[in-house]
């Protein structure tokens, strides 16, 4: 297979200075992209700032023979994520990829959630992702081509004890792409999320050193680098990586059942396991094909 390259494409990664993001700039500006890194550089709840974890990124690019900028904005301020693409394109003049993975956790059960860790979580990776998909939107429609992978968690798909802020902002994300998805496909945009498992500080407490030690952050980035690429234009999925590990995931529906009235509350109980069953289940691609499915049963049933 011929070698995959970005030569020409101008990638921004937020969060980039450590982790999963600096080993996904790291790839990219490794293929020839050119690369805005963008890290906030405070602690992992979200409090302080600095340069230095970008800068250390554009300097490994830079020591590799790639190209890249840094940019200290904070994804949860408009005018600041706006900056990331204003930033892209003075110095490289356009913006092919966004790669919105910037994050950070404020866990705690939520019998204990104040109104600040809702806030600050849901503001760092919902409205982050927001915020810049929004500033760069325009110029990925304008130049016919866009690549765009947001940054879901296992936590957001499937739910954690002490998460609950951190899986709705996920969550989040999840529609968010599926929508970017749709209004981007005749501009060549394709938006794609990946619910990862990594090694960073992020989960250095959270896991044993052991099972850490099997989960280096560059074992997803070849997932994101390939969804970014010219090379996929598969958009609207979400992928579950981490170690050796790559599956697509899905939300699925099951056949339903019909009723030709409207059921007392006795009928659904009856019904309930035929209600429950997901094994003929169906991956819908839109509120269209929902409703397209309640149809289909309802027809079936009054022919
Ligand atoms: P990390 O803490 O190493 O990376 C996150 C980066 O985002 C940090 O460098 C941080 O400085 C930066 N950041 C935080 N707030 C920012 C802001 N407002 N603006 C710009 N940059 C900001 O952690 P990791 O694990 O690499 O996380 C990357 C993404 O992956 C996050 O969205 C995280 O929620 C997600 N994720 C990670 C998992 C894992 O197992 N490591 C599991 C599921 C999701």
């Amino acid at each position: 297979m011929a070698e995959i390259n970005f030569e020409g494409r101008v990638a921004v990664v937020t969060g980039a200075g450590g982790g999963l993001g600096r080993s996904h700039a790291l790839l990219l500006a490794s293929r020839g992209a050119r690369v805005v890194v963008n890290d906030l550089g405070g602690s992992r709840d979200g409090s302080g700032a600095g340069s230095e974890m970008a800068d250390q990124v554009v300097q490994e690019i830079a020591d590799n023979g790639g190209e890249a900028i840094a940019n200290y904005a904070s994804v949860a301020e408009p005018d600041a994520a706006k900056s990331m693409i204003d930033d892209a394109i003075e110095a490289f003049g356009k913006v092919d990829i966004i790669i919105n993975n910037a994050g950070i956790l404020r866990d705690t059960s939520f019998k204990n959630l104040t109104p600040d860790a809702l806030d600050i979580v849901l503001k760092v990776h919902l409205y982050g992702a927001f915020y810049v998909t929004m500033a760069a939107w325009e110029h990925l429609r304008d130049n016919n081509f866009g690549r765009i992978v947001n940054t879901t968690s296992g936590s957001g798909l499937y739910g954690n004890f002490g998460q609950a802020n951190y899986s709705a902002a996920k969550a989040g994300l999840v529609g968010l792409t599926r929508t970017l998805a749709l209004e981007g496909q005749k501009y060549n945009i394709t938006a794609n999320a990946i619910a990862p498992v990594a090694a960073s500080r992020l989960t250095e407490d959270i896991m044993p050193p052991e099972m850490l030690e099997n989960l280096a952050p560059e074992y997803v980035s070849p997932l994101v680098a390939y969804l970014v690429s010219d090379e996929c234009t598969d958009t609207a999925n979400v992928y579950s990586l981490g170690g050796g590990y790559y599956s697509r995931t899905a939300l699925v529906e099951g056949a339903g059942v019909g009723f030709d009235h409207i059921p007392t509350i006795e009928e659904i109980a009856h019904r309930w396991d035929e209600i429950g069953d997901l094994s003929k289940g169906n991956e819908l691609r839109g509120v269209a094909e929902q409703t397209g499915q309640i149809i289909e049963v309802m027809t079936r049933l009054n022919a």
